[in-house]
Order: structure tokens, then sequence, then C-alpha cells
């Protein structure tokens, strides 16, 4: 199988060789039930799908929470990505044809369900913070979570604590992001590092970039 990560025209988080690097990680731990904790546009979650189907036709299940719009000053604690302020691209078509023409905004749960719909009967999506929802989703048969959501440092704590309690001596696997140098967060890094420790659980990096927790 050819694990290529594709950009389907909008902004991602896993930009240039993070994508298949991402991709090499979903396919060695062969994953049927994904979660994805900060969907952003969406990009990720449907390279997630598009795996997720190669493998297992329909029989596989796909769950992104995200703030979507709903991104305010409640959660101040978190910072904007800069794109969600104007959804500005350098590419002058991509901004004619998102902001002029279709109007849509790409981080809104309306739009990333459109990207999805393919496997409308394979996904979920959930607005809502993190701090507030995640405890109220069933986690239980969750084999591969992708922690990318709210960077603070209570915001990471609160959902790998969540995560933890129902993925915990499963050999479940928790990828962290902006871990390591090459997309490092300092807020991300002590929280992970003060969790794992708390928990008495082994960490290891990849590319210098992610946190993967096996639980
Ligand atoms: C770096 S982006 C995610 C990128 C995405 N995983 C990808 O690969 O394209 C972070 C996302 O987390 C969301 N977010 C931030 N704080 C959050 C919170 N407390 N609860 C839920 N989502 C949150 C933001 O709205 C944003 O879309």
């Amino acid at each position: 199988m050819q694990l290529k990560y594709k950009s389907y025209w909008r902004k991602s988080g896993l930009k240039g060789k993070w994508g298949n690097i991402f991709l090499k990680k979903l396919d060695q731990h062969n994953p049927k039930n994904v979660l994805e904790v900060g969907v952003f546009c969406g990009v990720t979650a449907r390279n997630i799908c598009d795996f997720l189907y190669e493998k297992n036709l329909n029989n596989f299940k796909y769950t992104g929470v995200d703030l979507f719009e709903k991104f305010n000053n409640d959660t101040k604690d978190e910072v904007k990505p800069t794109f969600l302020k104007d959804q500005k691209f350098s590419n002058p078509l991509k901004n004619i044809y998102y902001n002029y023409i279709l109007k849509e905004n790409l981080n809104s749960i309306k739009s990333v369900n459109k990207l999805l719909k393919k496997y409308r009967d394979n996904i979920k999506l959930i607005a809502g913070d993190t701090n507030i929802v995640l405890k109220e989703l069933e986690l239980e048969n969750i084999d591969f979570a992708f922690l990318d959501g709210g960077h603070s440092y209570q915001t990471v704590i609160n959902d790998l604590t969540i995560l933890y309690d129902s993925m915990k001596d499963k050999k479940k696997v928790i990828l962290c992001d902006d871990y390591g140098k090459e997309s490092y967060i300092p807020d991300v890094e002590k929280a992970i590092n003060d969790f794992t420790k708390k928990n008495n659980l082994k960490l290891n990096l990849i590319e210098n970039r992610f946190a993967e927790i096996i639980t």
C-alpha cells in the first residue's frame, strides 16, 4: 500500500514530510478506531480515513474533536492558529476560491464534514473544548489517538489524563505532536514529561517531533 499524505488543497498541521511520517506510524500500529484531538481543516482526518478505508474497507471509525468555529475568547489559554484569524493563503487562487467563491470557513465543522463525506458512516466530528467534551466521549475502543489540539499545559494534561484513563493497560497508542525540537512547544513538552513520569510510562521520541506513548 502506498502511503502518501495528500493536502486536499487545504492547510494542514502536517506539512511536507511530516504527513508521510505520520501515515507510517499509523501503518506500523494498524488501528481500526482512531481519535484525532485537534482537527483544524480536516486534512489529517481525511488522510486517516483514506488510510483506514484502504486497510479495512468500511470496518473502521474516525472521531475528531475540535473547537471548530467556536474558537473564541472563552479559551484564553489557547493560541489561535494565525490562519484562522483571516483565512489568508499565500496562493492567491486558493484565496479567491475559498474566500470569494465558496465563502467557506475551512475550520468549520460543516466544511470538514464536507471533506469527509465519502466516509460519513464511519466518522464522528465533535465541536467543543476538550476540557469539557472529551470526558463525555466513549473512548474505550480507541486504538490510536493523535493528540494535536490545545497546546496549553493544562489542556494537554487534561487530554492525556482522560485518554489514558480509557486506554491504559491495553497497549494502545497516544501520539502527541509538538514535543520534540522539530516542532517544539514548551508547555506541551512539560505536560507530556510530567504526565509520563507520574504514570511511569515510557515515551518514544519520533523523528524529533512526536512523542509516542504506548499505554
Ligand atoms: C495544530 S491544529 C490541528 C492540526 C491537525 N491535527 C492537522 O494535522 O491538520 C490545532 C487545532 O486544535 C484546536 N483546539 C485548540 N484548543 C482546543 C481545545 N481546547 N479543544 C479542542 N480543540 C482545540 C484548534 O481549533 C485547531 O484547529
